[in-house]
């Protein structure tokens, strides 16, 4: 039988609350075109695989260290993706750049999301807390974030949605970064991911 549903993989780092924030809306109905088909995490210890465990979705761990280099382990994500017959990637806290090779096998197939408003505070040595280090030191009043598709360009591929967010007197990185999830990421990123996901079923493609 054809799938009604773009099958998505998302590939993860970290605590994966953005993963989680996926998982939920997929269960409220948020996100009703696609469905969450596998995790793929770069390390072993990532707690965003304990969220798809506990969610009963499968998983996988491609470790670049262990396989030997980039080739290898985008090689290692290709055959997953291949396998398991997937339509669309998620990065959600991904902390691993692909390579030009990788992101040109996927044009607009790939989707991010930043913890900024791109083109500010984006692109190499920008992830995770150092994006919220840098609006801070300088001196933004408004920050927000940021999903888009992922080309060759490192957080420069068409922007899908964006939401600001303000800066509050005496925030650290870390309240920064909480307050960017809570408000911004976790709500645009299941947003993004229906109305991709949505376009590509009623596009026939599939
Ligand atoms: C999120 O803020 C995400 O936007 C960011 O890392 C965090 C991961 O949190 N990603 C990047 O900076 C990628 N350039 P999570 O694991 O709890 O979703």
């Amino acid at each position: 039988m054809k799938d009604e549903k773009a099958r998505l993989a998302v590939l993860v780092s970290g605590g994966g609350t953005n993963l989680q924030a996926l998982i939920d809306a997929q269960n409220s109905g948020v996100i009703h075109s696609g469905s969450i088909r596998i995790v793929i995490s770069n390390r072993a210890d990532a707690f965003a695989l304990k969220r798809a465990d506990a969610a009963g979705i499968k998983t996988a761990v491609v470790d670049k260290k262990q396989l030997g280099g980039v080739e290898a382990f985008e090689s290692a994500i290709k055959a997953i993706l291949i396998e398991n017959k997937i339509d669309y990637i998620v990065l959600a806290g991904f902390m691993c750049i692909l390579s030009e090779s990788f992101t040109r096998s996927y044009p607009e197939r790939i989707i991010n999301v930043h913890p900024s408003l791109i083109p500010s505070f984006c692109g190499k040595g920008f992830y995770g807390l150092r994006v919220h280090e840098a609006a801070l030191e300088y001196g933004v009043k408004v920050t927000g974030a940021t999903v888009h598709f992922v080309n060759e360009i490192p957080d420069g591929g068409r922007i899908i949605a964006q939401k600001a967010v303000y800066i509050e007197n005496g925030d650290t990185p870390e309240a920064l970064q909480q307050r960017v999830m809570r408000e911004a990421e976790w709500i645009i990123l299941p947003q993004a991911v229906e109305s991709v996901c949505a376009e590509f079923i009623e596009s026939g493609v599939k």
